[in-house]
């Protein structure tokens, strides 16, 4: 198989004297998308926020393309093409619909412009019908819309979403979740997607990773999780 995309190797983050992560590898190939399952404070934020450079690990590595980052700053790993979606959406609040997607695409792509916002106005419709709307008045589930639009602005190689679905109603999730299986049927864009909702990880990846306290306690195939996912749901959550 070809090298991953994504090399996470017997990482090891610290939050001050707590070990938050041990010895977490994870793999991620080009066009995958693999989700990262576990229960609160397991430390799936934690590892993307050490993929994106905002937290150094204490040991281990981790490699874009071959390419080692851990030394990295948040922009620059940016710029390299890896986009992350927060559990806080992170807008400009201030600015419009169209000012914040023109913003995405400033580090990486402003001269794909216009071809990625059709691409973005294509997935999510509702945003262009509030282009000029300031995103602090735009609702949860559309404000989530327009955080992935424009992370997508920046014409990633892998984006990190973290729980994308937390606090939509069930008509966004769907909507989240198509767009997420298009991007991913797509090829382009490798996807690490946290989720809680082991319906909709399970209809998005193609692999699982299962942290618990920091660790990687079980992998697998998607199947496992269309199958057993109540198993694997008391096996691992409770
Ligand atoms: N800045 C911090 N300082 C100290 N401890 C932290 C910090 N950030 C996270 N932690 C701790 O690290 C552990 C992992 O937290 P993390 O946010 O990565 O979990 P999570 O799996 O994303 O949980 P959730 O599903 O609730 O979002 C938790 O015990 C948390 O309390
Ligand atoms: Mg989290």
């Amino acid at each position: 198989m070809a090298d991953p995309i994504l090399h996470i190797a017997d990482l090891d983050v610290r939050h001050g004297r707590t070990q938050a992560l041990s010895e977490v590898s994870i793999d991620v190939y080009e066009g995958e998308a693999v989700g990262l399952l576990g229960t609160n404070g397991a430390g799936k934020t934690t590892l993307l926020n050490t993929i994106s450079g905002f937290l150094r690990p204490a040991a281990g590595s981790l490699a874009l393309g071959g390419e080692p980052i851990h030394q990295c700053p948040p922009h620059v790993i940016v710029r390299r093409g890896v986009l992350q979606l927060s559990q806080e959406r992170d807008l400009f609040g201030d600015l419009t619909v169209l000012d914040n997607l023109r913003l995405g695409s400033l580090a990486r792509a402003p001269k794909t412009f216009e071809r990625n916002v059709e691409k973005v106005f294509h997935y999510f419709p509702r945003l262009k019908e509030r282009a000029g709307q300031r995103a602090a008045t735009m609702s949860g589930g559309e404000q989530q819309m327009l955080a992935i639009g424009r992370a997508l602005m920046a014409e990633p190689k892998v984006m990190l979403f973290d729980e994308p679905s937390a606090g939509l109603s069930p008509l966004f999730v769907q909507e989240i979740g198509a767009m997420m299986r298009n991007l991913r049927n797509e090829g382009e864009v490798s996807i690490l997607l946290v989720e809680q909702n082991m319906l909709l990880a399970a209809q998005v990846v193609d692999r699982f990773y299962m942290l618990r306290a920091g660790r990687v306690v079980a992998e697998g195939s998607v199947s496992e999780l269309e199958k057993d996912h109540e198993e694997l749901a008391r096996q691992y959550y409770l």
